[in-house]
């Protein structure tokens, strides 16, 4: 499950019902899928071949289709990072800096964890949506955010696009966010 951290005021946001609750008031989807259908194999592996990807993507299938269907995505594929992605700390350094896209921004996370800090509405300030196996997680378009791994520092995720180039990420320059 999901837990949410508020940088401003330090407070953790750990019960489903809450963390739910908080994300959908700031107008970020956050669903669940079973991080059970996947073989044994398959969870904990960060370092998968095409046909593993193929198949972590059969297994969701239906999920992938609900979510598509649901909110217009029309291609999908698998991303995976961990020490073993070449240039892991050159792609986490791009990562950090804040930014927006024209479309949002969904990711299936189906091993590993990450973090996606996320601009709040009104004085909320920015927030830490961390993830783990199973949760999905939609960052709404327009709305300043930035990724990056935890302490374990690996991830496979499933993203979906409504459309691959319309997604280009758009620095946002923000004084008031500090990275610590
Ligand atoms: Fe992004």
């Amino acid at each position: 499950m999901a837990e949410i951290y508020i940088r401003n005021t330090g407070e953790r946001i750990s019960a489903e019902e809450d963390v739910r609750a908080f994300l959908t008031n700031q107008e970020v989807v956050y669903e669940h899928w079973d991080p059970n259908k996947l073989p044994e194999e398959l969870r904990e592996n960060f370092v998968l071949t095409d046909e593993q990807k193929a198949q972590v993507l059969a297994i969701y299938d239906p999920e992938i289709r609900d979510l598509a269907a649901r909110r217009g995505y029309q291609i999908w594929d698998m991303i995976t990072l961990s020490d073993a992605t070449p240039n892991l700390e050159d792609l986490l350094k791009k990562f950090e800096d804040v930014h927006t896209h024209t479309e949002d921004e969904i990711r299936a996370i189906t091993a590993g964890k990450g973090i996606f800090i996320i601009k709040g509405a009104g004085d909320i300030g920015y927030f830490n949506v961390e993830l783990e196996a199973g949760d999905v997680i939609s960052v709404p378009e327009n709305t300043p955010h930035f990724f990056t791994l935890m302490d374990n520092r690996q991830i496979v995720a499933v993203r979906l696009f409504i459309e691959k180039d319309g997604w280009i990420a758009t620095s946002y320059e923000d004084p008031s966010f500090q990275k610590a």
